[in-house]
């Protein structure tokens, strides 16, 4: 079976991505959910990556946020966000990525996330380190909270955390130099590998927002774990906190506070 190298996986995302800067129209754009958005350009880019794919990789399996959520097996498997940063997408914020990871035995191996916007390139191969452009990077230096910058998700498709997730964006705020909302969680768990933030959390992520930053981070020398500290299963929905590793334990005991 022939798989995509960390390259190869950069030019296909990238040739996909070419239409994908000008902002959709209002009849371009439906709610899925409440708060959720998807744009015909989410779409669009979802099928056009996954016939790129299918022609190149005919033998790997395939699971989309748009609306292909096979449950992730052993099997190799493209997961894809095509637009993750979807409602800044539509308002013009310019923090968008194409969010793509292959999966085998349930981790990635291959990742790629693309903000055409900046033209930033953060990928990632298995056990070879991780890569902005063609520069390797690698996570902050940082021994304490307090030298930090934190990247913080808000679930909004989730209103019922509300609570909990403004408590962690307090503690955090209270306990980092200060915090940061992105809009898109490849791009946050990226800019932890690139040692832009310390720190990344989000209550509650989808595997295509996660897998392929999930291994950018890791090959930089960073950490990802659940709110607890247990390691992630890849298979299912849930919470993410991420670190340059050395931050690791601070950040867990930030999360266990309660108030
Ligand atoms: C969303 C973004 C956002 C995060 C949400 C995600 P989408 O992805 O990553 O930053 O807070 O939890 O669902 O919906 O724009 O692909």
């Amino acid at each position: 079976m022939s798989l995509p190298t960390r390259l190869a996986l950069c030019e296909l995302v990238r040739k996909a991505s070419e239409k994908l800067k000008t902002p959709p129209s209002a009849a371009d754009v439906k709610a899925k959910g409440s708060n959720d958005f998807v744009t015909a350009m989410d779409i669009e880019t979802q099928r056009t990556v996954k016939s790129m794919l299918a022609g190149a990789y005919p033998e790997c399996l395939f699971l989309g946020e748009e609306g292909e959520h096979a449950k992730l097996t052993d099997a190799p498997t493209f997961v894809l966000d095509p637009i993750d940063g979807t409602t800044n997408f539509i308002f013009g914020y310019r923090l968008s990525a194409i969010s793509l990871a292959l999966c085998c035995e349930k981790r990635p191996i291959v990742a790629v996330v693309y903000n055409p916007f900046t033209d930033e390139m953060f990928s990632a191969e298995e056990g070879q380190g991780s890569y902005l452009g063609e520069e390797r990077i690698t996570v902050s230096t940082a021994d304490h909270l307090s030298q930090v910058v934190a990247g913080i998700g808000t679930s909004p498709y989730y209103k019922e955390y509300a609570e909990e997730v403004m408590q962690v964006a307090k503690n955090l705020y209270l306990s980092c130099i200060d915090i940061r909302r992105l809009g898109s969680a490849s791009l946050d768990l990226c800019y932890t590998a690139a040692a832009r933030h310390g720190v990344f959390v989000e209550k509650l992520l989808h595997v295509w927002d996660y897998a392929a930053g999930a291994l950018i981070l890791t090959e930089a020398g960073g950490k990802i774990t659940d709110f607890s500290g247990n390691p992630l299963s890849f298979g299912s929905s849930c919470e993410i906190a991420a670190s340059n590793g050395t931050l690791h334990e601070a950040l867990i005991s930030v999360l266990q506070q309660r108030g």
